[in-house]
């Protein structure tokens, strides 16, 4: 436990000492107190307000001796390696769920809750059961998160299916699955390629695919582009190649009688791409959807009109 903690004189003096600790990640203060919050809730001490503004320096020191010697080595891979926090609490927050993340899968983001959110409400629509593929299911944060959303609507039955290719993202999306009540099948996957041939057309295909251009790896964090799998991020050229490849593998599989929603995630800039994409596959019905930053990050394309 370091000693200058100690040495401190007010409460408002802690924030200033953590924030010492998280400068050299260039990070904003907003997210070091974020982190506090996580740090804190994770090791079951007194929340940030209390150490932030009621405790002295003296009592904040005592209050964290417990749990210093497991939280010191942790602290230490976050500050000097940059490893994300979610990773080395093997816990992420999604939808208000608290799902369990490990690398090298892609750590849940908040814009994919709003994919997650506007697929909900075209469920919510239908009155029959439906049937949803995730493709590149990772921590099955997508699937779990509509299984989640739809809890408590008995009207909205869904059946659900996942693939990816790592074997690491099957076994944790199953852990999460499991721990959320949802029931999945998992499937090894290249792309649709390994969804068994003899399964029902689905009503739903969803995919936050990789879709970052190599080109801008030295631009990226690097808690992102040294920590999470490469396989979950990056796709050729320029980020579209995976999201390419599952629009002509939609259209291979089920030709063009098929009628269901193709939900995606996709990075800034390629909204044109790939609705150029879409409409020369036929799914020319779309409904774009913008982040919290007004960036266009998701499409829900349909060769039927959707209603609003
Ligand atoms: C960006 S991550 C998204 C994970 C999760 N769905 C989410 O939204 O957080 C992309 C996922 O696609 C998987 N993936 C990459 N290439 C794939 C492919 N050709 N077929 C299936 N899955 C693939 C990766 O292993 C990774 O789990």
């Amino acid at each position: 436990m370091p000693n200058d903690l100690r040495q401190l004189k007010t409460a408002p003096s802690f924030l200033h000492w953590w924030q010492g600790l998280y400068a050299p990640l260039d990070a904003p203060p907003a997210q070091g107190v974020e982190e506090l919050k996580r740090w804190l809730a994770y090791f079951k001490l007194p929340p940030y307000e209390t150490f932030a503004y009621v405790m002295t320096p003296q009592t904040a020191y005592n209050a964290l001796l417990p749990a210093w010697d497991a939280w010191h080595p942790l602290l230490t891979q976050r500050l000097n390696a940059r490893v994300p926090i979610q990773y080395l609490l093997e816990e992420a927050p999604f939808l208000g769920m608290t799902l369990v993340v490990r690398p090298p899968c892609l750590i849940p983001r908040p814009e994919t809750e709003l994919l997650v959110e506007a697929v909900v409400q075209r469920l919510q629509q239908n009155t029959q059961a439906s049937t949803i593929w995730e493709v590149g299911i990772g921590t099955g944060c997508i699937s779990v998160g509509i299984h989640h959303l739809l809890k408590g609507h008995p009207q909205n039955e869904v059946h659900y299916y996942g693939g990816d290719l790592c074997v690491h993202a099957l076994k944790l999306a199953q852990e999460n699955a499991d721990t959320q009540g949802l029931a999945i099948t998992l499937f090894e996957s290249d792309l649709l390629a390994g969804f068994p041939p003899d399964l029902a057309p689905p009503d739903c295909i969803v995919a936050n695919l990789p879709y970052i251009d190599r080109d801008l790896y030295s631009s990226m964090a690097v808690e992102v582009r040294d920590h999470e799998g490469h396989h979950t991020l990056f796709a050729e050229d320029e980020g579209f190649a995976l999201i390419f490849r599952l629009i002509e593998a939609i259209h291979a599989r089920f030709g063009e009688g098929w009628q269901g929603l193709v939900a995606l995630e996709f990075g800034q800039g390629m909204h044109d791409g790939i609705q150029a994409k879409l409409d020369a596959h036929g799914f020319t019905h779309q409904a774009w959807i913008s982040d919290y930053a007004g960036i266009i990050r998701h499409v829900l394309a349909s060769r039927l009109p959707m209603t609003s």
